[in-house]
């Protein structure tokens, strides 16, 4: 048992460091409390509440095809979604564009906003982007 855990810690350990951190993000943006997942449809998700979240990075905000309901605050808002961008708008979405309908109190801890960032990062062409493939236009 013990040499197990000791196996499980290398394994970690010598895992690269962005795949961790966008393996926690994945966790993260489904569960543990963020629950991006609630209101941001992938595989299982066709209330779409908001915008699926495909090609979201390097994108400007505002910019789903499929999304008709985006805030008229985000739409002139100018952003466009880089890393640091991102970071600010999920530490306090309400605060951060004001008058945006992402009703979601934000994330204070800075490692999990960089989680849930990689995570986005890593699969903004990727499993977010499934329901798009399974819900054609
Ligand atoms: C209560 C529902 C809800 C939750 C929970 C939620 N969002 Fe949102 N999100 C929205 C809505 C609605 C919008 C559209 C906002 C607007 O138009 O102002 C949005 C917009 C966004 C955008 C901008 C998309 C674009 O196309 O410009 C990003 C990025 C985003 N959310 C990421 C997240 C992440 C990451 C989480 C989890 C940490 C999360 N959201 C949690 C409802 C939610």
């Amino acid at each position: 048992m013990r040499a197990a855990t000791f196996t499980l810690a290398l394994l970690i350990a010598s895992a690269p460091a962005g795949a961790t951190d966008a393996d926690k993000g994945k966790v993260q943006f489904g569960i543990a409390g963020q629950d991006c997942i609630t209101c941001h449809p992938q595989e299982n998700n066709t209330a779409a509440i908001g915008p699926s979240l495909c090609g979201v990075m390097g994108r400007k905000a505002a910019g789903h095809m499929r999304y008709p309901t985006y805030s008229a605050a985000l739409k002139v808002s100018g952003i466009t979604w880089t890393r640091d961008r991102l970071d600010k708008f999920l530490t306090s979405p309400l605060a951060n564009v004001r008058g945006t309908r992402m009703g979601f109190a934000g994330i204070a801890d800075k490692t999990e906003r960089e989680n849930v960032i990689a995570y986005l990062e890593r699969e903004t062409g990727g499993e977010l982007c499934l329901w798009d493939r399974l819900t054609p236009p």
